[in-house]
């Protein structure tokens, strides 16, 4: 009470007021209202008029007003119908939080009798508040490999409002994975927890979204929701996976080097550092890894030496993929190397002959041979040809092998070798050939006789030939080879005119040049009919037969002879008796005169030589007729007598010397 006297005046009065304020409520109990809260402003509350036993109009006359301390005023009071009323909207929530109960105390004094009640109004509640949670959005991370039952705390939900209006429940939409349970703590609040049912696998599902709801018991029940991502963290426990068990691919041989031919890809489920993703080339005892390179980063598989098919039709290939962390899985490639028409065909010869006789006959073989070509299939199937028009064929035989034999007989007169090409082609595209040459000698066979030019001949000699002249030469020809061909002449035997035919002429038999043993003699023999005969040294020799005429050509080797008159034995001269009456031209004698030789050498002329009457005879230039002259004639006999003219040293009849006179060819 010391404090109390203290107090200044107006204190004091203030005091007071509290003091009846309390007798008056421990006396006449206190006016208790109740409303909801957020109403609008002037929502009756009470009628205090009635309940202070007034009229409503006596409110204002009697001064009734409302006495609070110093806060703001809740409620007012309606003059005219003598209400208590809201003077403005009232949250309880903000009001009492979250008391159970909120009251509002308050005293209305009558002023004229300075009377003072109590008031009491308990605003209740309406559910004006929905449950919140702090974050609306939660992130929560967990490892995949945590096991079923780990629980994680989540954060609780608020609700401003009292009773059945805060707070009720948490749901959590339904899902594989998570479960939701509520405990409810020392402070008597609800707790939500998550609980792990299921094992996680980021790889299934790397992110899970959750919806929490929080409910009150209102009416009508408001909600707040919280949204979870639960993300899922990752652990290696995925290896490498390639996108195929094996892979294949066909490469032709010929492709270049650096061509990338395949790529792998494997995947890791993981991620980060535990998806990343090395290739490597297993060691292989192969030497693959020496033709191919991998790219270590991308998979990617690239030529490093050419292919070639004919020492490899197929290469594998094994890679492992290795994960970050180093999980391994490994995949095999295999290369088939396709062929590309890159050899040509190859000759091997078994066996041949370089010679052969030209009288073999078709069908004799003259060489075997293989081909091969190191390609396969159409690039390896060879034709073998050969130029047109020669007299050979090729036969197939098994396993590639070719007969190369002959069609006809042979000549080697017309060819003597042959450089045969044989041509062996593939069957690819571009197709490839290669030649071989075969040399083939065509041995000679004596199958032909020297032969002449002619069929016969014919030569002239002049008599009177000196012994040993050549008369002739004669040429056979042997088209066959060295000894076939070495032809030797001879003459057939033969005589003439008793004698053997060697003794007059002979023939070198090597040159076939004839030669005259003796001197011709044209009186004694005009033509000579020879064989000659040309051998070659084959074996057997063949030779053929040529028939020669000679013929011997005359000379004037022989004065003519006088037949008639003959020349007397006795020393005298030779009369021939002409009457002296005799006319011109009366024949006197005919001188009769012959020549051996022939021709012209044989063609006689006369012509008087001496005269003792000159002019009296004359003698027929031809006929040799002595005859009578009357002038001219006598004259030209004796004229013609100039000095015996080389003739016979014979006298001429007395009347007349004649002369015979051959002439000269
Ligand atoms: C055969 O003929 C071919 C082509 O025509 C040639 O190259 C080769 O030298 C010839 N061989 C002989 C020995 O003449
Ligand atoms: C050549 O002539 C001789 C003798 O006259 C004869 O025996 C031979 O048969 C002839 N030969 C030919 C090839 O005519």
């Amino acid at each position: 009470m010391a404090a109390l006297l203290k107090l200044p005046n107006r204190g004091r009065l203030v005091l007071l007021c509290l003091l009846l304020a309390a007798l008056w409520e421990a006396g006449d109990g206190q006016m208790r209202y109740s409303v909801p809260e957020e109403l609008e402003k002037g929502s009756f509350v009470g009628n205090i008029a009635k309940d202070l036993g007034l009229d409503p109009q006596d409110l204002t006359e009697r001064g009734v007003r409302i006495v609070s301390r110093g806060r703001t005023q809740l409620f007012a009071l309606n003059p005219r119908s003598g209400s208590l009323v809201t003077a403005g909207r009232i949250d309880r929530e903000e009001l009492c939080a979250q008391s159970a109960r909120c009251l509002v105390n308050f005293n209305i004094l009558l002023e004229d009798k300075l009377s003072i009640y109590s008031v009491e109004v308990e605003i209740t509640d309406i559910n004006d508040n929905a449950p919140r949670f702090g974050v609306e959005e939660l992130e929560l991370k967990i490892s995949e490999t945590t096991t079923p039952g780990f629980r994680i705390p989540l954060k609780s939900a608020h609700d401003a409002d009292v009773g059945e209006n805060t707070l009720q429940k948490y749901e959590l939409n339904s899902n594989d994975h998570f479960s939701l349970d509520v405990r409810r703590g020392m402070d008597g609040n609800k707790y939500p927890e998550l609980v792990l049912e299921r094992s996680l696998d980021r790889e299934e599902e790397a992110v899970h979204h959750l919806i929490l709801v929080a409910l009150d018991g209102g009416d009508p029940i408001r909600s707040g929701t919280s949204r979870i991502r639960v993300v899922v963290q990752d652990v290696n426990d995925n290896a490498p996976v390639f996108t195929q068990p094996e892979y294949r691919v066909s490469v032709p041989e010929n492709m270049p080097v650096g061509t990338q031919i395949l790529k792998v890809t494997a995947t890791d489920a993981d991620e980060g550092y535990n998806a990343q993703v090395a290739y490597f080339l297993e060691k292989n005892p192969e030497e693959t890894s020496e033709i191919f390179e991998l790219k270590s980063t991308s998979g990617e598989i690239t030529i490093t030496k050419s292919l070639d098919y004919e020492d490899a039709k197929f290469h594998e290939i094994d890679i492992e993929a290795q994960d970050g962390p180093g999980l391994l899985s490994r995949t095999k490639v295999i290369v088939t190397v396709l062929d590309v028409n890159d050899n040509a065909p190859e000759f091997y010869m078994t066996s041949a002959t370089s010679s052969v006789p030209e009288d073999s006959p078709p069908g004799t073989i003259i060489a075997l041979f293989n081909v091969h070509d190191r390609d396969s299939g159409q690039n390896a199937f060879i034709t073998c040809s050969l130029p047109e028009n020669l007299p050979f064929k090729l036969e197939r035989s098994v396993d590639n092998y070719h007969r190369l034999v002959t069609t006809r007989v042979l000549d080697r007169e017309q060819f003597s070798s042959y450089n045969i090409t044989v041509t062996a082609k593939d069957g690819g595209n571009p197709s490839l050939s290669t030649d071989a040459h075969i040399l083939l000698q065509v041995a000679d066979i004596n199958d032909n006789p020297p032969t002449f030019p002619h069929t016969s001949y014919s030569a002239y000699i002049p008599e009177n030939n000196l012994r040993g002249a050549s008369i002739f030469s004669m040429m056979a020809y042997d088209p066959d080879s060295d000894d076939n061909a070495h032809v030797t002449y001879n003459l057939a035997e033969d005589t003439l005119q008793g004698a053997p035919l060697s003794s007059y002429i002979s023939i070198n038999s090597d040159t076939g040049v004839l030669y005259a043993l003796r001197s011709f003699d044209y009186e004694q023999f005009r033509e000579l009919q020879l064989y000659v005969t040309a051998r070659d040294s084959g074996n057997p020799p063949l030779s053929s037969n040529v028939s020669l005429s000679l013929f011997v050509l005359d000379q004037n080797d022989n004065a003519p002879e006088i037949l008639y008159p003959a020349l007397p034995t006795d020393g005298s001269t030779g009369v021939e008796l002409a009457p002296r009456s005799a006319e011109p031209g009366y024949l006197v004698t005919k001188v009769v005169a012959v020549d051996r030789d022939s021709g012209q050498n044989a063609w006689l002329s006369y012509h008087l030589l001496k005269a003792s009457e000159p002019g009296l005879f004359a003698v027929g230039l031809h006929t040799g007729e002595v005859r009578t002259s009357t002038g001219p004639a006598g004259q030209r006999c004796a004229q013609a007598e100039p000095g015996g003219g080389g003739a016979g040293p014979w006298a001429a009849p007395s009347l007349c010397h004649c002369h015979a006179h051959g002439s000269r060819g």
